[in-house]
C-alpha cells in the first residue's frame, strides 16, 4: 500500500478577489503535493473557501447582494484562480456546504458534551477586519485617539453574550504537546512567537456571536453562530467526512502531514486548531507551516495603494511556470518577499531561459542532428560524466529532506546547481567539436546530458509542471516513466526523440 499524505492551503475568505498572496499559498502547497505524488504517496490535497462572517456579509451587502450569493461569486473567482494556476487539489471545499455545516455542529456538540464550552459574556477589543478580540496590551493609539491592532486594523469596544471554549485548560497539554513534537511548528521563529505567547497566560476564547447571522448556528442556540475561525478551521476534517470516521473512506488522512499557511494565521492554527481537536478527543495535525508575506516593489499590496497584483494577469503576461517558478525561487521560503516586475523577468530569462532552457536545446539539438534523432548509447564513460551523473542522481535524496521542511527555495538551489554544472560541462566537453575529434566521444557525451536533463526534468515536474511535460516528452521519457523511482531505470538507447522546440521563450519587454 502506498503511504499517505495530506496536505492543504488555508481556505480563503470571499470578502475579495484573489491575489498573489493567495496565489502563492496554493502554489507552494501544490508542489509539495505534487512532489509526494511524484515520490510515490497517497495524497489528499485540500483547499476551499471560508464564506461566513461578518465581513463576507458586509462586503456583500456592499455589493447589493446576498451573502449566498456573493460568496458563491467569490468562490468561483478562487477556484478558478486554483485551475488556471494548475493547482492539483484533491477537493475544493467550501463552508457554505451542508457537509461542513453539519460538520462544524457535530464538532461543537462533540466538545459542548465533553465540558469544554459555557455560556459567558464577552466584552473586549474587537477587529471586524482581523475577526478577532485583542488584548489592551496588544493595542497602541493613534493620535486621533483610535485603538489599532498589532495587524493596523482599528478596534472597537464590543459587548455581548457567547459561549466560551474553556482555552486557559490546555494551556499546560499544549505546552507538553509543543515539548514533545518539535517539529509542530515551523519555522522555528514561529515557534518561539507561539510559545511565548502561550507562557503569558491563555485567556478563554470567545467562540460565538449574536451580532451578526452569517454564519453556522450553534447546535441548541439559534441565537448564536459560530465564530467563524471555529467554523474555518473545521473545514480540514469535514472534506474527509467527520464525523462519519467509521464510514469514510478519506478518514485515513487524518490528522494532516501539513497544513500551509501564512505567518499571520499561524496562531489559530498552531494553537486553537489543537486545542480544539485534543478537546474533541480527535488526532492533532502533524505539521503547521507558515510562510512569509509579499510586498510589491517594496509596498505592502492594498487596494487603496491600487498596487494589487492579479496572479491570472501576470500569467496571461509572462506564462504559468515562470510565475509558478519566481515566486517560489525568489525568496527563501518561509521568509518575506518583495514582488517586483524586473525581478521576474531577470529570473524568466536568465535561469529559465538561459540556464535551462538553452542546456536542453543545445543538447537535443545536437542528438537530432548527429545522431539520427535517437537516444544515443551510453558507451566508455570518463571520469567527468561519472561526477556530473552522480552529483545529479543525488537530486531525489536531497530533495525528499529539503521537501520534507518545506524549504522549497533550497530545494531549486538544489536543482539549478546540477543545471550549471551540466552547462560548465557542456562548455567543457565540447561535442560540437568531438563531432570532427572523436565522434563515439560525442555520443556519450550527449547521453550523459541526456539522462541528467532527465534527471532534473522529472524533478522539477513539482514546480513548473507544465514546462517540464514538454522537456521530458521531448527526452523520450514516456508518462509512465515519470515518477522518482523510475530514475532507477536506465531508458534503452534508440529511442526515437521528437524534434526538440523551445520550452522557455525569452521575455522581451515590449518598446
Ligand atoms: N480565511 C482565513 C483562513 C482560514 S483557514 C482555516 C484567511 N483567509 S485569507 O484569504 O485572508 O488568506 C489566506 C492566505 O493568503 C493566507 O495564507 C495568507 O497568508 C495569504 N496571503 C494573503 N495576503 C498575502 C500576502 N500579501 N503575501 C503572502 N501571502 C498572503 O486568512
Amino acid at each position: 500500500m502506498k503511504p499517505h499524505y495530506m496536505i492543504t492551503t488555508p481556505i480563503y475568505y470571499v470578502n475579495g478577489a484573489p491575489h498573489v498572496g493567495h496565489a502563492y499559498t496554493s502554489i507552494a502547497a501544490d508542489v509539495l503535493a505534487r512532489f509526494k505524488r511524484l515520490d510515490g504517496y497517497d495524497v489528499f490535497f485540500l483547499t476551499g473557501t471560508d464564506e461566513h462572517g461578518q465581513k463576507v456579509e458586509q462586503a456583500a451587502q456592499d455589493k447589493g447582494q446576498s451573502a449566498q450569493n456573493f460568496a458563491t461569486m467569490v468562490s468561483a473567482q478562487f477556484r478558478n484562480m486554483a485551475d488556471q494556476l494548475n493547482v492539483s487539489y484533491d477537493d475544493f471545499i467550501r463552508t457554505t456546504e451542508e457537509r461542513h455545516i453539519k460538520s462544524c455542529q457535530a464538532l461543537w456538540q462533540k466538545i459542548a458534551d465533553a465540558g469544554h464550552i459555557y455560556l459567558g459574556a464577552y466584552e473586549g477589543w474587537y477587529s471586524l477586519r482581523d475577526e478577532c478580540y485583542y488584548g489592551e496590551d496588544e493595542l497602541t493609539t493613534t493620535q486621533e485617539g483610535k485603538k489599532i491592532a498589532p495587524t493596523g486594523a482599528e478596534v472597537k469596544w464590543l459587548k455581548e453574550p457567547s459561549y466560551f471554549f474553556k482555552l486557559s485548560a490546555w494551556q499546560d497539554k499544549l505546552l507538553e504537546f509543543y515539548e514533545q513534537n518539535p517539529k509542530f511548528i515551523g519555522p522555528e521563529s514561529r515557534r518561539n512567537e507561539l510559545l511565548s505567547f502561550i507562557k503569558s497566560g491563555l485567556r478563554d476564547l470567545s467562540v460565538s456571536r449574536t451580532s451578526f447571522k452569517w454564519g453556522i448556528p450553534v447546535p441548541g442556540d439559534d441565537d448564536h453562530v459560530m465564530y467563524v475561525w471555529f467554523d474555518a478551521l473545521t473545514n480540514y476534517i469535514s472534506a474527509l467526512g467527520y464525523p462519519n470516521i467509521k464510514s469514510s473512506d478519506l478518514w485515513r488522512f487524518w490528522p494532516a502531514d501539513l497544513h500551509l499557511v501564512g505567518k499571520e494565521i499561524s496562531r489559530f492554527h498552531a494553537l486553537y486548531w489543537p486545542a480544539f481537536l485534543m478537546a474533541a478527543g480527535l488526532e492533532v495535525p502533524k505539521r503547521i507551516y507558515s510562510h512569509g508575506w509579499w510586498t510589491v516593489e517594496g509596498e505592502k499590496m492594498s487596494k487603496s495603494v491600487g498596487n494589487v497584483i492579479e496572479p491570472l494577469k501576470l500569467v496571461q503576461e509572462f506564462g504559468l511556470d515562470p510565475v509558478r517558478f519566481f515566486l517560489l525561487r525568489e525568496v527563501p521560503f518561509g521568509g518575506d518577499g518583495d514582488y517586483s516586475r524586473q525581478s521576474l523577468i531577470n529570473r524568466m530569462n536568465n535561469e529559465l531561459a538561459n540556464d535551462l532552457g538553452n542546456l536542453a536545446q543545445r543538447t537535443l539539438s545536437q542528438v537530432m542532428r548527429n545522431c539520427e534523432g535517437k537516444l544515443p548509447e551510453i558507451g566508455q564513460r570518463h571520469q567527468d560524466d561519472e561526477t556530473l551523473l552522480s552529483k545529479a542522481i543525488l537530486l531525489p535524496t536531497l530533495l525528499r529532506e529539503q521537501m520534507d521542511r518545506q524549504a522549497l527555495h533550497e530545494s531549486l538551489e538544489t536543482i539549478w546547481k546540477i543545471i550549471r554544472a551540466s552547462n560548465a560541462y557542456i562548455d567543457h566537453q565540447a561535442p560540437w567539436t568531438l563531432k570532427k575529434t572523436d565522434p563515439q566521444r560525442m555520443t556519450v557525451v550527449l547521453r550523459v546530458l541526456v539522462d541528467t536533463l532527465r534527471i532534473i526534468a522529472t524533478c522539477l515536474q513539482p514546480f513548473i509542471p507544465g514546462a517540464m511535460d514538454k522537456l521530458l516528452t521531448q527526452l523520450g521519457v514516456s508518462e509512465s516513466e515519470r515518477q522518482l523511482s523510475d530514475l532507477e531505470t536506465v531508458i534503452p538507447a534508440g529511442r526515437e526523440l521528437p524534434a526538440p522546440s523551445g520550452i522557455f521563450p525569452r521575455f522581451v519587454e515590449a518598446e
